[in-house]
């Protein structure tokens, strides 16, 4: 019996899954792999993985980058990233993602100076930007600063705290190479709000589902990776999707599953199931943050992502703080 992950694979998904730890993706061999600050505090709390923290302390203290004080935990926290990155690039075969700091979604310049950091750092470990994936939110800002990143220096973004179909349009349109619009979020959302109608339509699955066809209908080439899933039904109903994030938990339970999972969505279909006319929103901010500013939804659940983000990088900085003292006391510098 072929199981359902294997099925849902053979509808043309490509299987990601969520997860900071070495083990698991080494178990279920996804095609690409991502982090982000939450995972890499967990994985950095984890006494297997210290020996990736100080490897990058080290580094930086001998490579002598000239660091003053007051960034020397971001010189530090970015190398660690990397790091990171790099140990996953060797069990994947594809790419990995690699977050931006949150804390700079509202600074276009500063998330182009951030990722264009992170990319210099892989290369000095020998991985080349085309295995790197810089994840950015989907602000205004953070799409014109993928935008450029694409354009000018073809490094590729996956954009991320995607809630709303104008977050989507404009991101096609900025040519940006992956966009991951979260599906269990909204849901969570619309159950929180009492705004849920009919509990067989899951508006995660149709906020993705519309995203697809729209894309596929226009001809734009971005890719559609729906994320954050809350059960199965989200991840059957969205088969055939370009790809899909799933976490271990509900990766074992569709390795275990022999269920029947059917194509839902498919390109060869979108012209006729699309309803939406074309948008263009890239060159006109106003009309892009009013549009998004009409979706209560889209505007909260970005806002509490960068908050929820920009929060675990400071915890990630003040568990460095530590480390780094002891790295400095027991070198005695
Ligand atoms: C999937 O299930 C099969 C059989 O139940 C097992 O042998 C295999 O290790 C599992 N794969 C993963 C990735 O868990
Ligand atoms: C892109 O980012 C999302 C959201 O954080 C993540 O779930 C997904 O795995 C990433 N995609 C890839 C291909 O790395
Ligand atoms: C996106 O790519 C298309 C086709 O290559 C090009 O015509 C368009 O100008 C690009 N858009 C942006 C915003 O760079
Ligand atoms: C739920 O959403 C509606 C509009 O969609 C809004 O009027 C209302 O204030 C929201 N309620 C809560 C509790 O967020
Ligand atoms: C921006 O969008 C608004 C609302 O759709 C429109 O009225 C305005 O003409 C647009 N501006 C530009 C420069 O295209």
């Amino acid at each position: 019996m072929v199981s359902s992950l294997d099925q849902l694979k053979e509808t043309g998904t490509v299987v990601v899954t969520d997860t900071g730890e070495f083990e698991s993706i080494s178990k279920f061999k996804p095609q690409d792999a991502t982090t982000n600050p939450s995972l890499i505090l967990t994985a950095c709390k984890n006494p297997k993985y210290l020996k990736v923290v100080d490897k990058s302390i080290e580094k930086v203290f001998t490579r002598n980058i000239k660091i003053d004080i007051f960034n020397e935990l971001e010189v530090i926290l970015d190398q660690i990233i990397v790091e990171f990155g790099t140990e996953i690039l060797k069990i994947v075969p594809g790419r990995v993602s690699t977050e931006v700091d949150a804390r700079l979604s509202f600074n276009k310049e500063k998330t182009i100076e951030k990722a264009l950091r992170l990319i210099e750092l892989y290369e000095n470990n020998g991985v080349s930007r085309d295995r790197i994936l810089i994840k950015i939110a989907s602000t205004w800002e953070g799409i014109q600063a993928a935008r450029e990143l694409e354009f000018k220096y073809g490094v590729h973004c996956n954009l991320t705290l995607l809630f709303s179909f104008i977050q989507a349009v404009a991101c096609a349109e900025a040519n940006i190479t992956l966009i991951s619009p979260f599906v269990g979020r909204i849901l969570d959302w619309h159950k929180a709000n009492g705004t849920l109608e009919d509990v067989d339509v899951d508006p995660g699955v149709e906020s993705v589902t519309r995203i697809f066809n729209y894309y596929k209908k226009y001809g734009y080439t971005t890719i559609v990776m729906g994320a954050s899933f809350r059960n199965i039904d989200e991840i059957k109903n969205l088969a055939g999707c370009d790809f899909l994030t799933i976490s271990p938990n509900l990766l074992n339970v569709l390795n275990e599953s022999d269920e029947l999972i059917i194509k839902k969505l498919d390109s060869k279909k979108s012209v006729k199931v699309c309803n939406d006319d074309k948008v263009n929103v890239i060159d006109n901010e106003s009309k892009f943050r009013f549009e998004f500013n009409q979706d209560q939804m889209s505007t909260e659940k970005l806002s509490e992502g960068i908050r929820k983000f920009s929060a675990d990088t400071n915890e990630l900085l003040e568990f460095l703080k530590q480390r780094v003292q002891e790295f400095k006391r027991v070198n005695k510098l």
